[in-house]
Formats: C-alpha cells, sequence, structure tokens
C-alpha cells in the first residue's frame, strides 16, 4: 500500500486560469498526481477534458520548469475502449474507468497493461463492492465514489465509509495489495473517517480549488488525512 496521498481533481479548477492556480500548487506542494475527469455526455450528461488539454498542460509545466506529476485520466464514458489511447498519447500514465461501462473489463485491463499503463477500476454509488470482486485481480488501484459521477462540488454520499470499509477488508482477509481511492465528496472534514476506512487516495476537487488559497487548502487536507492514516512524512 502507499503513503497516504492527495490527488487534485482539475474539473474543479477555473480553467481559464489552469495554469496560475496550478504553478503556485505545484511549487508549494509535494503534489504526486493530477486527476482529470474525461466524459463522453452519455455515461454522464457532462463534458469533461479532452487529451488536447492534458497535453497542452504537461507542456507547459515542463516548460515553465515546474514539477510534473503522474497524470491520470478517470474516464466517464461508455466504451472506454474508445478513448484511452487519445489521453494515453496525450500524456496521461494512469486510465481508470468503471465497472458500469459497456466495455470488457477484463480484457481493457490487460490491453492497458500490455502498453505500459496503469488502470484503475472505479465502483459507482449503486455498485455493491462483492459485485467486482471477481475483476479485482486485474488492478492495482480500486477506486470508490464518493458522489453521483459527472460534476464536482457535491455532497459526499452517506453510504460511502461501508463500502470503503468492505474493500480493505476484503483486501486484509485475502491478502491483496490494490489501492484503495475515493473520489468526491472529499473534505478536510470527512478525510479522517475515510482514512480510517481504508482509503489510500483521496481525489478531491472543491475541497482544493473552491478553496481562496489551494495550497494551503492542499496541506489542510493532506494533514487532516494522515493525522488519522498515523504518518506525517
Ligand atoms: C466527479 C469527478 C471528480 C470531481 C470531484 O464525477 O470524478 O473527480 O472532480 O470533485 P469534488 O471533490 O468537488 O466532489
Ligand atoms: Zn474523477
Amino acid at each position: 500500500m502507499v503513503n497516504l496521498t492527495v490527488v487534485p481533481s482539475l474539473l474543479a479548477c477555473d480553467r481559464s486560469g489552469l495554469l496560475s492556480v496550478l504553478r503556485p500548487l505545484l511549487s508549494a506542494c509535494r503534489v504526486p498526481r493530477l486527476h482529470f475527469d474525461g466524459m463522453d455526455g452519455y455515461f454522464v450528461p457532462n463534458l469533461g477534458f479532452c487529451p488536447q488539454s492534458l497535453h497542452d498542460l504537461k507542456h507547459a509545466l515542463v516548460r515553465e520548469k515546474l514539477p510534473v506529476p503522474l497524470f491520470e485520466v478517470h474516464l466517464m464514458v461508455r466504451r472506454p475502449s474508445r478513448f484511452w489511447k487519445n489521453f494515453a498519447d496525450a500524456g496521461a500514465q494512469l486510465i481508470s474507468f468503471h465497472f458500469e461501462c459497456d466495455d470488457d473489463i477484463a480484457h481493457l485491463a490487460q490491453e492497458l497493461s500490455r502498453n505500459g499503463l496503469a488502470s484503475a477500476l472505479y465502483l459507482n454509488p449503486e455498485t455493491a463492492f462483492v459485485s467486482c470482486i471477481p475483476l479485482l485481480e486485474h488492478f492495482s488501484l480500486l477506486t470508490v465514489m464518493g458522489v453521483h459521477p459527472g460534476f464536482c462540488g457535491q455532497r459526499p454520499i452517506s453510504a460511502i465509509d461501508e463500502k470503503i470499509h468492505a474493500a480493505a477488508n476484503y483486501r486484509r482477509r485475502n491478502g491483496l495489495s490494490y489501492d484503495i481511492a475515493v473520489d468526491g465528496g472529499v473534505s478536510a472534514e470527512n478525510a479522517p473517517q475515510l482514512v480510517a476506512a481504508g482509503a489510500d487516495f483521496l481525489i478531491a476537487g472543491k475541497a482544493i480549488f473552491g478553496a481562496g488559497n489551494p495550497q494551503l487548502a492542499y496541506d489542510q487536507l493532506l494533514l487532516a488525512a494522515r493525522v488519522r492514516h498515523g504518518s506525517c512524512s
């Protein structure tokens, strides 16, 4: 398992000033990953980042000699098999997709792995943890949605801790090593309980970019989570 990690989700960031918001955040904080949401307007009623925007941002970070975190893409699309390559070519290193998508999940995870990419399996709020157990062998990361997918800034669903707990218990009882992430509805208030339930990654949008000072908000979220985790490194 990884050290507890907070991952900023850029859907909540003002797109007109993406670089000006990220510049101080990346300079001041050790941000290991950036989270991009890709959508198709069908799986969820919204549209997200396109591959070109990842490509351009990565190049801008390099040009400005800023730290370049790992780029992860969360595909909220019916057919992730049609989209992953465009995002990988644009610089994504981790591709996530949903248990509820229309593709053959095991086949897609193997295809991503053959192409040198990590992948994560997402569960919607309505999907019970037990449903994905037969597929876990294909993934090193399982992500539980803390809100209904598609939009940032929603209130977290109440049963989220139970699902994280179920995933963590299953991992421990079976000697498995997948990491557990939560995406959506994460805040400094609920971070301790999410970590206590077993989360290793907290993916947060509004809690970071909705704050007046995203650097401070990132640090406070990390601190709140790590105090519970018992590791302040
Ligand atoms: C929602 C996205 C999340 C979103 C999180 O469907 O997958 O990544 O940006 O935003 P918050 O943290 O504001 O719920
Ligand atoms: Zn997301």
